[in-house]
């Protein structure tokens, strides 16, 4: 009896996914800091400050005023309403409240745009190094995650040539883009970000944009890919600009073919989004100063590793453009990132991320640093590696 409910408790192939390594990272230096040590967090991609204020008080009200039922299941509509207005603010861009779906994060919109858009086997590509549960949710889904490798040369961009290349070798169903990108913080101009999208909507590969980071764009604004086609799938998310990574609330733009396949999808998965978060999440939006002095934290932070990281003794990465990472190559030290970033936690209380998450053939030569907490975490960040490198 005992031996057939083993068997029936079997995980599936399909979830043998590998670990998102940077949450072990985390987990491992939560394990040292219950031991009394200092650790000096910059692995995992959270903003350290609060919603804004105008969040967490539209919350509170919501709290008080009553039950929280289901609410639609594509968003409450003066929330899809508010976001659409934030593409006419931003983007001066009129996109249609109806193409709006209001999702758990943008990885809840993942899930739900692979399933509207590919068929399980479908071929899509991903920039490498890239976000790693791109990759990981295709797989899981049935289809095939397919790497396109991107350059410090390149500024870590994906190239049309190359993206064209692996489609002729075997057809692409789909491509994911994401400038700013993780974990490189690297931006693509204007003209090239449109010119991937128009070369590979034109060879039929459908595009999923992840824009996520932004808002957090220094080098230049960053640029829709709703404003080159009504047919790419945007992904955005409340999580970085809007610091609000625990309430789980994204939003995904959808071509107009696909919206009921997406609320059908939702209506099953989810039923809805959580509903505190989808009140908060409009508010979020009234917060706009708050959100900005944020930023300018990030890129004060960002000068100071600039500045730092050199003497420190790393040298070695693109500036980069935008969202809050930088991208080192440590081969100087180590090929081995897992155990390099292992050994700066262990001996430096620096938690960072090894380079294999983002990428599993070179990312052995690199970390990946986040530079989304205080400006005194920087500063003592840069202290402690280099005196640990010298020493
Ligand atoms: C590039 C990118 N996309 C998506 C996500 C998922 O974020 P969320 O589900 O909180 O919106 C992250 C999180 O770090 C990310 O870096």
């Amino acid at each position: 009896m005992l031996d057939r409910a083993k068997g029936l408790l079997r995980p599936s192939s399909r979830s043998a996914v590998p670990p998102f390594i940077v949450m072990d990272v985390m987990a491992a230096a939560a394990r040292l800091e219950a031991q009394g040590r200092r650790i000096v967090h910059m692995e995992v991609g959270q903003p350290a400050a609060a919603a804004p204020s105008s969040a967490i008080a539209a919350a509170r009200a919501a709290l008080s005023s009553g039950p929280l039922g289901y609410t639609e299941t594509l968003g409450i509509p003066s929330l899809r309403r508010r976001i659409a207005r934030w593409y006419r603010d931003w983007h001066e861009l009129d996109v249609d409240p109806q193409r709006i779906v209001v999702t758990t994060g943008s990885s809840g919109g993942f899930v739900l745009a692979f399933l509207a858009a590919f068929e399980a086997g479908d071929r899509v590509a991903i920039a490498v190094p890239g976000y790693p549960p791109y990759r990981h949710i295709l797989t899981a889904l049935g289809c095939e995650a397919v790497g396109i490798e991107c350059t410090v040369q390149s500024g870590w961009a994906m190239g049309v040539e190359a993206l064209l290349r692996e489609h002729r070798r075997r057809p692409l169903k789909g491509v994911i883009i994401a400038s700013p990108a993780n974990p490189t913080g690297t931006m693509m101009s204007a003209e090239a970000l449109a010119d991937l999208i128009r070369c590979a909507e034109d060879a039929g590969i459908t595009v999923i944009s992840d824009e996520i980071y932004h808002g957090l764009d220094y080098a230049h604004p960053a640029l829709s890919a709703a404003r080159i086609s009504p047919d790419a799938v945007i992904v955005n998310s409340f999580s970085k600009y809007f610091c609000m990574t625990g309430w789980r609330i994204g939003w995904l733009v959808v071509p107009p073919a696909l919206v009921r396949a997406v609320e059908r999808l939702q209506q099953n998965l989810a039923i809805s989004v959580p509903t505190l978060s989808q009140i908060a999440a409009e508010a979020a939006f009234d917060g706009r100063e708050e959100l900005e002095e944020i930023k300018r934290g990030y890129q004060d932070n960002r000068r100071v590793l600039l500045e730092g990281l050199p003497r420190a003794g790393l040298g070695s990465y693109l500036p980069p453009d935008g969202a809050f990472y930088l991208y080192a190559d440590v081969s100087r030290f180590s090929t081995d990132s897992l155990a390099f970033a292992s050994r700066m936690l262990e001996e430096a209380g620096v938690a960072v991320t090894p380079g294999i998450d983002f990428d599993p053939l070179h990312g052995k030569n690199f970390i990946r640093l986040c530079y989304a907490g205080s400006q005194a975490d920087m500063a003592e960040a840069v202290a402690r590696i280099g005196a640990w490198l010298k020493g």
